[in-house]
């Protein structure tokens, strides 16, 4: 088998103890397997009754290939903030999903004291007060796209709304030229497809040409960026830079933050307006008081978060959920699923923006992963879901939306709305 056929054959990321749809669908029918189940469009559409299964019959699932899956919230946090299991294996002959030279995923694929390391070196270019300098552009952004849309004839809310705004944020806050934006958004959007598993030999050559194209031009940003700084992140990468990162670090973070915020803001966006307007009653309390926007947001990414999984592995044999997990064993912490555990959300199926415990949600995962965007996140969900409220508090779905036929990213492809 060449290298090319292999990794398509087993490339998935974090949600990769999941076979293709063919054998998917031959397991599902022979066995009551978890993890191809997942993989079922009908699931895909609405996996939740699926995750309410599978914590029903216990805190921790084997999986057919030997691995565990779990929607208990108890067992998710436990793990993500355990140093027993880890992003990647440290024995070199153990199984692992990740193509590690075609997907450097940088931060996530990383385990201490590396993670640790470049984390810290992040971590200025998110403070709290470069995030809340950005919020004057993100409401800019916003007003802009609704002026643009025909909200009496009716649009596409995910074309025309969602996906606009977290690439204009993110090519904005990289500091990335202008001229340059729309291909860094195309090559970006390529990249994010395979975060949820390579589907077939073209896709990897089209994966494989856009990390070349997107390392290219950030490596010219990030010597643009050496020789005239400016108020950005790239700028702020650059300037903490010391003797022990190599650009052959910066550069796949570079690549994770343009992924990292793209699909995912987008579809807690779609996710979020879907939600408000199947529940009008909902919708009319945030109408009647934008400021419970921020409220909003904890409760969309409780209630259908847009990353629905993560997985670590077992770096020496432990017990989790009760359950003896041994040595290079993954375990795929069903974040949604979680977020729906009745042990922690009372009534958990309900849709309730004035719900106190949403925050307790694991969407932004736990632990030293915790998403490091988040207060960017929460800024431009805040804002888009008050923007919309605001400007047009009509707003109805009229016609249905097709959802993503994704497992580890839930969100709709497209949401007929007017107002
Ligand atoms: C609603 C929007 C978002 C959601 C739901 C989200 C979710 C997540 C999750 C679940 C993880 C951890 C995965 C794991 O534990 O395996 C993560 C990590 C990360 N996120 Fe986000 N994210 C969002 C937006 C963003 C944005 C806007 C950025 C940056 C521009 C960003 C940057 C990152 C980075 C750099 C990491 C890696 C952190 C680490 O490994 O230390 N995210 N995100």
């Amino acid at each position: 088998m060449s290298r090319l056929d292999a990794v398509a054959a087993g490339v998935k990321f974090v949600g990769t103890m999941y076979r293709d749809r063919a054998v998917a669908a031959y397991g599902a029918r022979v066995k009551r397997e978890p993890m191809d189940l997942l993989g079922l469009p009908a699931h895909q559409t609405d996996p939740y009754p699926l995750y309410d299964q599978i914590r029903s019959r216990g805190s921790m699932e084997r999986t057919r290939l030997g691995n565990w899956v779990s929607a208990d919230h108890s067992v998710a946090t436990e793990m993500l903030r355990s140093r027993q299991f880890a992003v990647r294996g440290e024995d070199p002959t153990a199984f692992d999903p990740v193509p590690r030279d075609l997907l450097d995923l940088s931060l996530l694929a990383l385990n201490p004291p590396e993670h640790t390391r470049l984390r810290r070196l992040a971590g200025p270019a998110f403070t709290p007060r470069r995030m809340a300098g950005y919020a004057s552009l993100v409401e800019q952004r916003l007003h802009q796209l609704v002026d643009a849309v025909d909200a009496d004839r009716g649009f596409d809310l995910v074309e025309e709304f969602a996906s606009p705004l977290p690439v204009a944020v993110i090519t904005e806050l990289l500091g990335v030229p202008a001229a340059k934006s729309a291909a860094l958004a195309q090559y970006g959007a390529v990249v994010a497809s395979a975060l949820d598993g390579v589907r077939s030999i073209g896709h990897l050559r089209r994966l494989a040409h856009a990390q070349r194209q997107l390392t290219r031009m950030f490596e010219d940003l990030l010597e643009l960026r050496r020789q005239e700084p400016r108020d950005d992140i790239v700028s702020a990468l650059v300037a903490e830079q010391d003797e022990r990162t190599s650009t052959d670090v910066l550069l796949p973070l570079c690549r994770l933050l343009l992924l990292a915020g793209f699909e995912t803001t987008l579809n807690a966006i779609g996710n979020g307006v879907r939600a408000l307007l199947a529940n009008p009653d909902q919708w009319r309390l945030l109408v009647d008081d934008p400021s419970l926007a921020p409220q909003v947001v904890e409760e969309v990414l409780r209630y259908d978060p847009p990353v629905q999984l993560t997985a670590r592995i077992a770096l020496a044999d432990a017990e989790l959920g009760g359950v003896a997990v041994r040595r290079n064993e993954w375990v795929v912490a069903l974040i949604a699923g979680a977020n729906r555990d009745p042990a922690v959300f009372d009534d958990p199926k309900r849709f309730d923006i004035t719900r106190t415990s949403a925050a307790e949600h694991l969407a932004f995962s736990s632990g030293i992963h915790y998403c490091l965007g988040a207060p960017l996140a929460r800024l431009e969900l805040a804002a888009a879901f008050r923007v919309l409220a605001e400007r047009l508090p009509n707003l109805h779905q009229i016609g249905p939306s097709r959802m993503r036929r994704t497992t580890a990213i839930h969100g709709p492809l497209t949401l007929p709305v007017a107002g």
